[in-house]
């Protein structure tokens, strides 16, 4: 019976804040963008403790995100207690790569394994025309800087229409001569991602295809995440798919997401959320905060249908809240 599907949820995304240093037009406006207060975003104790709990009711990994992850101070001092926390196996990020080099070699020393750098263009002036800030050069540093140090690295690109959509094979190509992967990115008309027009993973494939012959399937395992990957002839990495709007992999989805402020989200576009942090701050103990977290994941829904999703809905305006 579909209702009794067995999913293993073994995976939290943790937002450790909404702030970021990059203001991509999908993401954020670029002024008037209203940020959470401080008193508001939960403290690496209270995050410490949340992911303590989430271990005890089954997770294993953790991927560390934003916002920004690496603009929040004290990040490398929370990743340590982070990899120290038991039933905690892995520890990855998602960031944006401009603080990379400077983050850099400690996060390797930590014992982060995997970082996933989001690059849409290689071009200096549609990173601005993206961004709204420069840092091209910074993001390429700290990608050749962490493959250098044996992180392994996946890149995330967008492709949007009438943006970087001419590049696609470019970006792929970072694929060729360096041992990462470039995943493609479906864009989820979430806040202001809705303002702008997708090109979907078939298509995205057509032109790879169109430069480099024949995408071959490959099936083994990279990462935690929905993507899909294939092989290119003569590729040190692969390339990937992830696409929630074309081919929804809710199925398979095995994670729950934690936001800066102490919600927890079933799902990256479920209105629902569960708010953690009146437990955390009004001192309930640690059995009643896992209790609730292994309800969430038994709750967790089966499926959301991204292409339907209403855009105005203030609760879905908030992609760096939410982290991604
Ligand atoms: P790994 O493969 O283990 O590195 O995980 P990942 O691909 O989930 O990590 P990453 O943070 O790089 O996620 C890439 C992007 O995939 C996210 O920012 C989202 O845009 C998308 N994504 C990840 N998880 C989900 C999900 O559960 N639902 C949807 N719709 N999109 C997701
Ligand atoms: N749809 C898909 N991906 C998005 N990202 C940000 N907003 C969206 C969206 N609306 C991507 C970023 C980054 C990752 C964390 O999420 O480009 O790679
Ligand atoms: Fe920052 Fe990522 Fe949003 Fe760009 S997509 S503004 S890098 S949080």
């Amino acid at each position: 019976m579909e209702n009794m599907e067995k999913r293993v949820v073994d995976y939290l995304r943790v937002s450790i804040t909404d702030r970021c240093n990059l203001r991509c037009r999908y993401c954020m406006p670029d002024k008037g963008i209203s940020l959470v207060p401080h008193s508001e975003t939960l403290r690496y104790e209270e995050l410490l403790r949340v992911v303590a709990c989430a271990a005890r009711a089954g997770i294993q990994k953790i991927k560390v995100t934003g916002g920004e992850p690496l603009v929040r101070r004290g990040v490398l001092g929370f990743l340590e207690k982070l990899r120290g926390i038991k039933g905690i196996r892995q520890v990855t990020m998602t960031t944006n790569g401009i603080l990379l080099p400077q983050f850099l070699p400690q996060l390797a020393q930590i014992g982060v394994e995997a970082v996933n750098v989001s690059l849409d263009t290689l071009n200096p002036e549609t990173f601005r025309a993206i961004t709204r800030r420069d840092g091209l050069a910074d993001v390429l540093r700290g990608i050749d800087a962490a493959l250098t140090l044996g992180l392994r690295i996946k890149i995330n690109a967008v492709p949007i229409a009438g943006l970087n959509e001419d590049e696609l094979p470019a970006l792929a190509e970072l694929a060729k001569d360096k041992p990462l992967d470039v995943r493609f990115i479906e864009l989820m008309p979430i806040g202001c991602g809705a303002a702008f027009t997708p090109v979907k993973t078939d298509e995205v494939r057509h032109r790879l295809e169109q430069a480099f012959g024949p995408l071959m399937p490959w099936e083994g395992r990279r990462g935690n995440g929905p993507a899909r990957y294939v092989s290119v002839e003569g590729f040190a990495g692969k390339i990937g798919f992830i696409s929630p709007l074309s081919h929804s992999f809710c199925r398979t989805c095995n994670r729950l997401r934690l936001t800066a402020t102490g919600l927890l989200k079933p799902c990256l576009a479920s209105g629902n959320a569960v708010p953690l942090w009146p437990l955390l701050r009004t001192g309930a103990g640690d059995a009643q905060l896992t209790a609730l977290l292994e309800k969430t994941i038994t709750q967790k829904p089966l499926a959301q249908d991204f292409a339907q999703m209403n855009a105005s809905c203030p609760e879905q305006k908030k992609m760096a809240q939410i982290g991604g």
